[in-house]
């Protein structure tokens, strides 16, 4: 099975290209990351890497620890979600790393911030927004509002802008998708945890994708080890959730962007099991190396 679901374009200037890797869960997820994110880095030509880290701290949150060591493997962008103040020392850290993200529309009062303008190699600035959706999810400020203002406060200063939308419903990220229509480079839904299947160019140049998926455990009910969490299901008792291990994949996509408009190219959806990265790890060694 193909890793990208079509053939990656050739490259040409002033094209950037912009790694987005779904949902990290556990150490499954961030062992998938170390593997490969390098060898993706360099077989995809990526200018620049943004990964959900909510479930990066044992599939409930993130810490420093944990996000420093996202930050070391190549990762440029942290966005997060609903699982965001799982760990508590994540109230501090969002405050100490700018390059962490929680959903904009969390209320007044909260710490952190929802965007960040993220410079690449080459030195182009990229705005980086995260919100978060309200159906069937906490009750927080309107996204849509919201994001809006976002992207307004990073207009001046970059042309490529990319938004990650944390959300539960399928409805409600295509509606965002098609409210910021030729207004980013990108929406991408995430917090599902199972990648769809519909990624396009929306008519005004806008890249959709409803969700990226998980980089973490596909043997699993969305990251969390089986027999509990249908248990569940089939008692309605109470049982305690692990991050479960089988089946590792990393699951990202890639968006193309004219640096001239900040409007998509291409988007490309991406699959990859351990093994595959290993393997295409190994395949980019002499590359990195002379490097
Ligand atoms: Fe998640
Ligand atoms: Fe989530």
């Amino acid at each position: 099975m193909p890793n990208g679901i079509r053939a990656t374009l050739g490259k040409s200037f002033p094209l950037m290209r912009i790694l987005f890797i779904g949902d990290i869960v556990g150490r499954p997820g961030r062992q998938l990351v170390k593997t490969g994110l390098q060898a993706l880095i360099s077989r995809h030509d990526i200018d620049l890497v943004i990964a959900n880290a909510e479930n990066a701290a044992a599939g409930f949150g993130i810490t420093r620890e944990i996000g420093d060591e996202l930050l070391d493997l190549g990762v440029d962008v942290m966005t997060s979600g609903n699982h965001i103040w799982d760990k508590r020392e994540a109230l501090d850290y969002i405050g100490a790393e700018s390059r962490l993200l929680r959903p904009a529309n969390y209320p007044a009062g909260a710490p952190g911030n929802g965007s960040y303008l993220a410079r690449t190699r080459q030195g182009l600035s990229v705005g980086v927004v995260n919100v978060m959706g309200r159906v069937f999810m906490l009750q927080i400020d309107d996204p849509f509002a919201v994001v809006q203002r976002e992207i307004d406060a990073l207009r001046q200063r970059a042309r490529i802008v990319f938004v990650d939308f944390h959300a539960e419903a399928t409805s409600e990220k295509i509606a965002m998708g098609w409210h910021l229509d030729g207004k980013v480079t990108a929406v991408v839904g995430t917090h599902t945890h199972v990648q769809t299947a519909d990624e396009r160019i929306l008519p005004k140049g806008t890249a959709y994708l409803t969700d990226v998926g998980m980089t973490g455990p596909h043997d699993s009910i969305i990251g969390v080890e089986i027999e509990p969490a249908l248990n569940r299901f089939l008692t309605a008792l109470p049982s305690r959730f692990e991050t479960a291990s089988g089946n590792p994949r990393l699951n990202a996509v890639v968006v193309d962007a004219d640096e001239t408009t900040g409007l998509a190219t291409d988007i490309e959806r991406l699959s990859y099991s351990h093994d595959e990265l290993a393997d295409l790890a190994e395949d980019e060694r002499p590359v990195r190396s002379s490097v």
